[in-house]
């Protein structure tokens, strides 16, 4: 997956979330247009260092985690519900549930609104099973038991219990997303 796919999918698992929770289609669609964005400020971000094959230096991490502030920064022209959505989510998108084990900026993501937490858990899921620079690209299963894991600490148990089915049994994500057989 390019990145523009691997963007646009981040899109649609968030819109499928979104509708999961019951919101309009209208607000999931929302939802989906703002969480394509999440990364947009990984432009202004050095590729050296992006695609680095080695672990960052503390640096080079806190270069990285502006990919956030830069995004919010970026979008600030953007009018209206889908501004303020866009922007939140480039800003927010790396809080943890518990963000004394891990996250950008020591939010929980539990006190942030729930669509955040829909773009974290499906920017995590199609990160692992894409190829980078610093890793193979995962399994769908491996992906997803991974997700399993976090549950309580990068995101709470309820995101994780309506993602997983979602990417098992959901027939509107195309195949490439889904787990299988391979
Ligand atoms: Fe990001």
């Amino acid at each position: 997956m390019n990145k523009i796919n691997e963007n646009k999918a981040v899109g649609l698992l968030a819109e499928l979330l979104a509708l999961e929770r019951g919101y309009t289609p209208e607000k999931a669609r929302q939802i989906r247009n703002a969480a394509i964005l999440h990364d947009v400020g990984k432009s202004k971000i050095s590729k050296k260092i992006l695609d680095k094959p080695d672990k960052l230096t503390p640096d080079e991490f806190a270069v990285v985690k502006n990919h956030t502030k830069i995004g919010a920064e970026l979008l600030s022209s953007l009018r209206g519900e889908l501004g303020e959505k866009a922007r939140l989510i480039c800003l927010l998108h790396h809080e943890w549930h518990e963000p004394s084990l891990g996250g950008y900026w020591g939010l929980s993501s539990r006190f942030l609104p729930d669509y955040i937490s829909f773009v974290s858990v499906a920017d995590v899921y199609i990160s692992l099973i894409s190829k980078r620079p610093y890793k193979a690209e995962w399994s769908k299963r491996d992906a997803l038991e991974y997700i399993k894991q976090q549950a309580g600490t990068q995101f709470c148990h309820k995101l994780v219990n309506d993602f997983v089915p979602l990417i098992q049994n959901d027939k509107r994500i195309p195949a490439i997303f889904m787990e299988r057989e391979e």
